[in-house]
């Protein structure tokens, strides 16, 4: 079900500290932390000993202090200290995680570490960059991570779904266009033209006008979508909108990572490049958006419940606008039997 050798989103940089982060991946329980140099560690969640999770421990400068029999474990899973004894056995020993810590967010590979090279982390750059600001926030979501997959694909539902915020008919009115990028991406495209804003274009973007909107989606397997969406007044050129200030531009970036078979962690980020000082349309975003995603959080759960661990035909009525997420699940699955061989 799942790919190991690649980069997951295990944390947002902030989230991760002096403190013991407990947190499962892939069916594997982990514990995450810092040094006090501030390098991320990320190692089992069981303790070599008795099994006890190391998630109830403590930090002792750099090593982690397990609960029940007080064994120290080094950042590199090695058992450095044993109550009472002088000798470690060879088997206390943890195992650890390569991590690493780019665009704000903390990424683990959970596969064969001899292939974990940094230079494979998508590239999201838009978190971590002078032009752009991000909103940012974390759900848990008690559904399987295709199936988020399948949502952000397929982003007709905004109207039904999001009538408050993202939505209005314009969205599921609108055709779509699907591409595979370089047999490693797919794109889900939809161009919305002369439609009333929605609300959340009036409210985040000052756009109280008809616009021309667009969105793609952008999925990166196993766990990385980028919406790229936007708004120009309806009917003028983006180079010429650009120029007078009305061409509205946001990054929507989500990191997918399995939990379990039927549950995921999502984090996510809308990025701007417009109004970069004010602190208050940034915080009023990352409201509308937790808000939306609420509402994604109370089908996507539904939804699960009902197909319970039932995955071998996830479109039993396919539709034209499930092309993006039909190839996506696609793509997935090579790459899945790809990794196995
Ligand atoms: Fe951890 Fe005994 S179970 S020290």
């Amino acid at each position: 079900m799942y790919m190991k050798n690649c980069w997951y989103a295990a944390a947002f940089s902030g989230e991760v500290g002096r403190h013991i982060l407990s947190r499962t991946f892939l069916d594997f329980k982990t514990i995450i932390y810092r040094t006090e140099a501030g390098e991320v560690v990320a190692m089992a969640d069981r303790c070599a000993h008795r099994s006890v999770p190391l998630s109830m421990g403590e930090l002792v400068g750099d090593t982690v202090r397990c609960r029940y029999h007080g064994l120290c474990y080094d950042k590199e899973g090695s058992c450095v200290s044993v109550p009472g004894q002088t000798l470690i056995p060879t088997l206390a020993k943890v195992m650890t995680y390569p991590i690493v810590e780019k665009y704000r967010v903390v990424w683990i590979w959970l596969g064969d570490s001899a292939l974990a090279d940094p230079a494979l982390i998508p590239d999201v750059y838009w978190l971590d960059h002078p032009e752009w600001v991000p909103s940012a926030g974390y759900h848990l979501i008690a559904a399987n991570y295709q199936l988020l997959i399948d949502n952000l694909l397929d982003l007709s539902h905004e109207t039904y779904v999001h009538p408050h915020t993202i939505g209005n008919s314009a969205v599921a009115a609108s055709p779509l266009t699907v591409n595979v990028v370089a047999g490693r991406e797919v794109q889900a495209h939809r161009d919305m033209l002369n439609c009333e804003p929605p609300p959340f274009y009036v409210s985040a973007a000052q756009s109280n006008f008809r616009i021309d909107r667009w969105h793609t989606t952008t999925f990166i397997p196993p766990g990385v979508c980028v919406i790229q969406s936007g708004s120009v007044p309806a009917g003028m050129e983006k180079q010429e909108a650009g120029a007078k200030g009305l061409k509205k531009e946001r990054r929507n970036l989500n990191f997918i990572t399995p939990e379990t078979a039927t549950s995921s962690h999502y984090f996510w980020a809308s990025t701007r490049d417009y109004s970069l000082d004010d602190a208050a349309l940034t915080e009023f975003i990352r409201k509308e958006v937790a808000f939306t995603f609420d509402q994604d959080k109370e089908v996507l759960e539904a939804q699960q419940r009902e197909i319970g661990h039932s995955i071998d035909n996830p479109f039993p009525v396919a539709l034209k606008a499930d092309a993006g997420a039909i190839q996506g699940r696609r793509m997935l699955q090579m790459m899945i039997e790809k990794e196995k061989g």
